[in-house]
């Protein structure tokens, strides 16, 4: 097996949202710890891979956004920080297997595991990590967690699926792509949010609304995204640049550039859809920026960021609400 070089450093937490983690540090600390706890296990393949990719860091995004609901929903006991760390358990098992199928090399400013491990490994112990969340849910002992997970789960597995099924389909649409990034993305958002509700003990109307913010965000996380993953680079992002349009992912930058490009346009972007390479990468950019395809689909970002603020309307005012407006804009202002 080879290691990662050392040379090779992880991606740390936003630096943007060092204001909103410190209203929660304890709830983040015990948050971090039960993570590090959970990913026990005597089989060392599984404490190997799983502390890899959680060392790696990432942005600790919903686990925050979690933690940052219960406290604007006054919650009254620890469960919250329960919650957040099944969250993340549950984004970082997907986040293994998305990198074997979208066959990504660089994740958190480091090699993936699938590079590192191989794609075997990577899957199951993403896995193990999907099962584990679920062993942490059960005993939080509420039928109404295990039923809104279950069924998060499921719809993120059709979003990957559907998003599979559109892969080198030029006549993928915006209404199926935003469909895809409902499902793969958004739903873990929306179940996170809702949940901090409910076991705050918030009533179903102020839980659902909960719920539509994290729904409304997640879709302008992963809209920014997709347009990062043409405009950022390598350094800013912890991930590979263009992996996307390797993968022949019709993305809205590449649908609308389609549908307001000029025919030779349309047709070099189909041909790269279809074929799945990134040759063509210079000659893509220039056509997303000739149609202002990046443009569009950062004011689609900016309208689900103003929806799931203005989901947030019931919420009593707080310090905790004002972070979870900060968080919509950081979702759509992000450069990682
Ligand atoms: C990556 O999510 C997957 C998407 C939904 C785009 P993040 O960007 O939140 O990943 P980490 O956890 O910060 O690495
Ligand atoms: C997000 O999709 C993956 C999941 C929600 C599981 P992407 O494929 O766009 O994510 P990155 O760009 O690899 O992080
Ligand atoms: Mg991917
Ligand atoms: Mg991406």
């Amino acid at each position: 097996m080879v290691l990662a070089p050392d040379s090779i450093t992880a991606t740390g937490q936003a630096p943007e949202l060092a204001a909103q983690r410190a209203m929660v540090d304890a709830d983040f600390c015990a948050t971090d710890s039960l993570i590090r706890k959970a990913l026990h296990s005597d089989v060392v393949l599984i404490s190997q891979l799983g502390e890899y990719i959680i060392n790696g860091g990432g942005k600790r995004l919903r686990p925050l956004l979690v933690l940052l609901a219960a406290r604007a929903c006054e919650v009254a006991d620890q469960r919250h920080v329960q919650l957040a760390a099944i969250i993340e358990f549950i984004h970082t098992a997907t986040l293994l297997h998305d990198d074997v199928v979208d066959a990504s090399g660089l994740r958190r400013g480091r090699e993936t595991a699938n590079a590192i491990w191989g794609n075997e490994a990577s899957v199951l112990v993403g896995d193990f990590l999907y099962s584990r969340a679920f062993q942490m849910m059960v005993a939080l002992d509420d039928m109404r967690v295990m039923r809104i997970l279950a069924d998060a789960t499921n719809l993120i597995a059709e979003g990957e699926v559907m998003q599979l099924l559109n892969a080198h389909d030029p006549e993928t649409t915006e209404a199926r792509y935003l469909q895809v990034i409902r499902r793969k993305t958004a739903t873990l958002f929306q179940a996170g949010a809702h949940l901090a509700a409910i076991i705050a003990g918030q009533p179903e109307t102020q839980a659902a609304a909960l719920g539509r913010y994290g729904l409304h965000l997640g879709s302008a996380f992963q809209l920014i995204d997709d347009a990062l993953d043409y405009s950022a680079s390598a350094a800013e992002m912890g991930k590979n640049a263009g992996d996307d349009l390797a993968e022949g992912k019709p993305t809205l930058p590449l649908i609308y550039a389609m549908q307001h490009g000029t025919q030779a346009e349309r047709e070099r972007i189909c041909a790269a859809i279809e074929s799945g390479e990134r040759t063509d990468i210079v000659g893509i950019l220039a056509i997303l920026r000739r149609t202002s395809a990046l443009e569009y689909t950062l004011s689609r970002a900016q309208q689900e960021r103003e929806r799931a603020i203005a989901a947030l309307e019931l919420l009593p005012e707080s310090r905790y609400k004002t972070a979870l407006v900060e968080l919509a804009d950081f979702s759509v202002e992000r450069r990682a």
